[in-house]
């Protein structure tokens, strides 16, 4: 269904996010009917272009990413491009006037700037009253660097807009597989029962990408692996496995559920960071069959101890999830771009078969999010045919692609428009943020009291062996079938 009416203004319009995802996000949405045309997208930066320069450099983004000539042509009338500096009043004014002239339409302001502009881009809307009708922002992440910087960040911001305007994105909860394990725990009887530490062994998540930081280097390298990715996408992974069955699907039903998760995180510091996490920095290797630069090599002065890998051993501190291990690792130029979730469940209490029928695997249930999305569930059966019971175990396989044929939305398309909708359930509240940092921030002090550098993993490998390790030492391993 079409939404309402709506400007949205992108602030970092020629930024990475802007032209990798979020404009082909609206493409896509506008080219499927979804977007009214009297909508109008603007881009803002401080880049000196006018609305036929913006045009262009959109058009070129979408023409690679496979858009369709004509409907780009149609969709390039809503986009406009203004220049403007937070810090300073030249445009304001007129910019003011531009939004004000759709006193009906929804109003988004999507902050897909550094973290240290939100402060005084939301200022300016506020004192050029743009937060006024259905006015929202979107924060990108991270938001901050650690507890006190995400405090200062959501005060002002809140100052100027209510909690309920204020859009936290976190993309990874827009991936299709993430929603389906809602409708899977929650629209299905048979695994509630079993989702607990009476018959979890462990769950595992990793997010894994072959990309090294590249072009963003200046974000990264104040950010680090964790900052970029656990603090928030893992987290919400992890969420989103973890918490008790919402009353509903409203955004707070949810969102209580997830912060009590957070809140239940058992603390890591110096006493047990050594133990429970490993940070790694990759050097140079290859990717996808090239050579590639390690991470030192691409940055200015060669000198970082940012991490670009991070496995965590994380527990959950309630009584559903007691001893039960959640591990997490994430990392850049790693073998292949994937990220799943798996769940492991405990072995039989009692094998009834005779070991020449082969070993009793335990059951997997795996959330693959991509590159491909599917679900399998690993069981045991027999192997078919005479020769006696052998058992094999094979999985049972959900391929959305090939279920239904589709290709899947990007997260952002998603959304992009629940923003416009005003649905805020996939977004993260302002104490699931801090509670994030507040388990974050102690692991962050403890590396950087440590004195020790991060571990060096050649690109194409799976991060430092000391990650193996990590799950090895517990007698578990990491899952492997990439089928
Ligand atoms: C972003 C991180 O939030 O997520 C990036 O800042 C990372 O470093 C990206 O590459 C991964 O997103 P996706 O959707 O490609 O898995």
């Amino acid at each position: 269904l079409p939404v309402d009416p709506f400007d949205l203004v992108i602030f970092g319009g020629t930024g990475d996010l802007a032209v990798r995802k979020l404009l082909p996000a609206l493409y896509h949405r506008y080219a499927d009917g979804q977007i009214p045309e009297t909508s109008r997208i603007i881009g803002i930066a401080r880049e000196g272009l006018d609305d036929d320069g913006y045009r262009a450099s959109t058009r070129k983004a979408l023409q690679e990413n496979g858009g369709d000539k004509s409907k780009i042509d149609a969709f390039l009338k809503l986009v406009h491009y203004r220049s403007l500096d937070a810090r300073k009043d030249d445009g304001w004014d007129d910019f003011a006037a531009l939004i004000g002239g759709q006193p009906d339409h929804v109003r988004v302001f999507y902050l897909s700037t550094s973290p240290e502009l939100f402060v005084d881009i939301c200022n300016r809307l506020g004192t050029y009253g743009l937060n006024k009708g259905k006015a929202r922002v979107v924060l990108e992440k991270p938001i901050g660097r650690d507890l006190k910087s995400a405090n200062q960040i959501n005060d002002a911001v809140g100052r100027v807009f209510d909690e309920s305007q204020t859009y936290r994105i976190d993309h990874y909860l827009g991936k299709e597989t993430v929603q389906n394990l809602l409708a899977l725990r929650f629209g299905n009887i048979l695994f509630e029962p079993l989702w607990n530490a009476e018959h979890i062994d462990h769950v595992q998540i990793t997010v894994a990408e072959t990309l090294g930081v590249g072009q963003r280097a200046g974000y990264y390298d104040h950010a680090g692996a964790l900052r970029d990715m656990v603090q928030n996408h893992l987290l919400q992974l992890l969420c989103m496995v973890a918490m008790e069955p919402p009353s509903s699907l409203s955004p707070d039903a949810v969102r209580d559920e997830k912060l009590k998760v957070l809140r239940s995180l058992k603390h890591i510091d110096e006493s047990n960071a050594s133990q429970l996490t490993v940070r790694g920095q990759y050097r140079a290797g290859a990717a996808e069959g090239q050579s590639v630069p390690g991470y030192l090599d691409e940055l200015k002065d060669h000198k970082s101890n940012t991490e670009t890998f991070v496995a965590v051993k994380a527990e959950i501190a309630n009584w559903r999830w007691a001893g039960v291990p959640f591990y997490l690792r994430t990392g850049k130029r790693l073998p292949e771009r994937v990220s799943e979730i798996v769940v492991v469940f405990k072995p039989v209490p009692h094998s009834i078969f005779d070991p020449s029928a082969g070993v009793l695997a335990q059951n997997r249930l795996v959330l693959r999010l991509q590159p491909d999305e599917n679900i399998k569930l690993w069981v045991t059966i027999k192997h078919p045919g005479p020769g006696g019971l052998r058992l094999r175990h094979v999985s049972l396989d959900m391929s959305f692609a090939e279920a239904f044929g589709v290709q899947q939305p990007d997260a952002y398309e998603r959304l992009i428009l629940d923003v416009v909708r005003g649905n805020p359930t996939l977004f993260m509240r302002r104490d699931e943020v801090e509670a994030a940092w507040h388990w974050a921030d102690p692991i962050l002090a403890a590396w950087a009291d440590s004195g020790e550098s991060p571990r060096p993993y050649t690109s194409g490998t799976w991060g430092p062996s000391a990650a193996v390790a990590l799950i090895e030492r517990d007698g578990r391993t990491w899952n492997e079938d990439s089928e």
